[in-house]
């Protein structure tokens, strides 16, 4: 066990600078690097934390400091040559961003070298330490909804941005059971050349090994969550049950409604409470290979999986089993697959976002 682990960030646009700013408030933490290829975003970001080790060539920075954690935060299309490079430079465990990656060709391969060199990795689906996500945990596992039968998760944003989220707590809150198959439709092609490329609206039932359902909508048609203001956090996430339900809304607090309680709670997605303790867990399994973290790979896979076969369900038609048996690049199957109809919009708000073909 070490006093403080080294951490070098890549990418320190959004979400790096949360990173870095949490790693550097921690005091298992010594933030010793900083890259971005943007040289301007890089020089603003090293004086705002001062950090003097900087670059734009990731793999020469990681290299010359050896850090024990490499932690990247780049977009979506960045991802199997950073994790080669935490590799390479024999950090001892890899911090990213979701999605794992944009198709299961890539996200084979990065699960197959991260298990090669047996290093551990942590994927960002930090929202579940909100106290309302908790609150929802506890209220699932407390068994005043019966048995639980079905969860499910919507939200508006697009599905690079926002359905690794909805899976990775639906899991949670289904015990982190994994799928035997899942089937889907998707609509829309606007956003399949975005940054999070994705179809602009995708639906899909999940079959859980454990029998519950699950059911997912991400985008353009998902249902409006009118307690919510701030489009991108009009998310509800919940688990029903014999005996009632409970459910979070990103945006707007929890409830339960079950035979034996009714009763609701505020709560808000925060970035900065979420990252502390995301990224305290990190120097939690450092210190001891028992504490697992909560975020590990093996369960973001579980959930990437899940996502690739809703996208090869909605190109192909009918169910897809699981775990998938073959690598595919599932966006060039919906770019191939998707008819050229504008999608329908289940509120009026979001044409501000899926008003292009
Ligand atoms: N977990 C969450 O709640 C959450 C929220 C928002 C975004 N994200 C995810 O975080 C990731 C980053 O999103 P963002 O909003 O911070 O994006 P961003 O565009 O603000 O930042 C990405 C940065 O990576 C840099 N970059 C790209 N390629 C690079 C390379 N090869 N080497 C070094 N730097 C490189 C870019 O110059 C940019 O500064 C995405 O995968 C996104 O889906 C997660």
């Amino acid at each position: 066990m070490k006093d403080r682990y080294r951490v070098l960030v890549v990418g320190v646009g959004k979400r790096g600078l949360h990173h870095a700013s949490a790693f550097q408030a921690n005091g298992r933490f010594l933030l010793v690097g900083l890259c971005d290829i943007d040289g301007a975003r890089l020089g603003a970001a090293a004086e705002k934390l001062g950090v003097t080790a900087k670059s734009t060539d990731a793999r020469q920075l990681a290299l010359a400091l050896r850090p024990d954690v490499f932690c990247f935060c780049t977009l979506p299309s960045v991802r199997a040559e950073m994790v080669r490079i935490g590799i390479e430079c024999g950090a001892r465990l890899v911090a990213m961003e979701k999605p794992v990656a944009l198709n299961s060709v890539e996200g084979i391969q990065i699960r197959d070298m991260l298990e090669a060199a047996g290093l551990k990795a942590v994927v960002s689906h930090q929202h579940r330490y909100g106290a309302h996500y908790q609150k929802v945990k506890e209220i699932v596992e407390s068994g005043v909804l019966g048995r639980v039968h079905t969860v499910y998760g919507t939200a508006t944003g697009w599905m690079m941005h926002m359905l690794s989220h909805l899976i990775d707590y639906m899991r949670w809150f289904n015990g982190q059971a994994r799928a035997d198959w899942v089937m889907a439709q998707a609509s829309g092609r606007g956003k399949l050349t975005d940054a999070h490329p994705s179809p602009d609206y995708i639906a899909g039932f999940i079959q859980f090994a454990n029998g519950v359902r699950g059911l997912v909508e991400c985008g353009a048609g998902a249902p409006d969550v009118p307690e919510v203001d701030y489009w991108w956090r009009k998310c509800r996430i919940g688990a029903q049950g014999s005996d009632g339900f409970a459910d979070v809304l990103t945006g707007s607090g929890w409830r339960v409604v079950s035979k034996q309680v009714s009763a609701s709670g505020a709560g808000s997605m925060n970035y900065d409470l979420d990252m502390q303790p995301y990224i305290q867990q990190i120097a939690d399994w450092l210190d001891d290979e028992q504490q697992v973290h909560p975020c590990n790979f093996a369960s973001a896979w579980a959930g990437f999986e899940i996502m690739m076969a809703c996208c090869r369900s909605a190109a192909q038609g009918g169910q897809i089993a699981l775990p998938l048996a073959a690598a595919e690049d599932e966006l060039e199957m919906l770019t191939r697959a998707l008819p050229p109809r504008k999608v329908l919009l289940s509120m009026p708000a979001n044409a501000k976002e899926y008003a292009a073909l």
